[in-house]
């Protein structure tokens, strides 16, 4: 399906931070969550179409553990997404976790930190809106 991409620069960021000390993130610069349970961001996007959507994030954990994630889509808990370690600041993963509830227009977004390390650092989020034909007749 189409997609919308959701930078670190466009966030609403919440005890966190844009810095670009880790290389290998896309654009301008990465969200480094502070070390604690309530560090966040939130992002507003537009979707043409309501209903499920996947979302993709782009990650890096360079701590021993996994540090997991609270994912809201428009206020509602989605799931608590488990970033696994990647054994590097600058090793970069994905995630893609299914979401429902969207609404056609004006939509939010967002992740808050679920553990007392805070988040990993998020390079880049992918909205990958559900196909509303995928099985086109030729
Ligand atoms: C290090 C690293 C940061 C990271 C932080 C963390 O300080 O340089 O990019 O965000 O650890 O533990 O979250």
């Amino acid at each position: 399906g189409s997609n919308v991409e959701l930078t670190a620069n466009a966030a609403n960021l919440n005890q966190a931070d844009i810095e670009n000390n880790h290389s290998g993130f896309t654009g301008s610069g990465f969200i480094d969550f502070e070390n604690n349970s309530t560090s966040g961001a939130s992002w507003s996007f537009t979707s043409s179409q309501s209903g499920n959507a996947t979302i993709k994030l782009r990650f890096a954990n360079g701590g021993g553990s996994s540090r997991a994630m609270n994912l809201s889509i428009n206020g509602n808990t989605q799931q608590t997404i488990d970033f696994s370690t990647t054994g590097a600041w600058n090793n970069w993963s994905e995630i893609s976790v299914p979401v429902s509830g969207l609404v056609t227009g004006t939509n939010e977004l967002s992740v808050s930190s679920a553990n007392p390390s805070g988040g990993p650092n998020i390079d880049k989020i992918n909205v990958i809106f559900a196909d509303t034909d995928p099985d086109p007749t030729p």
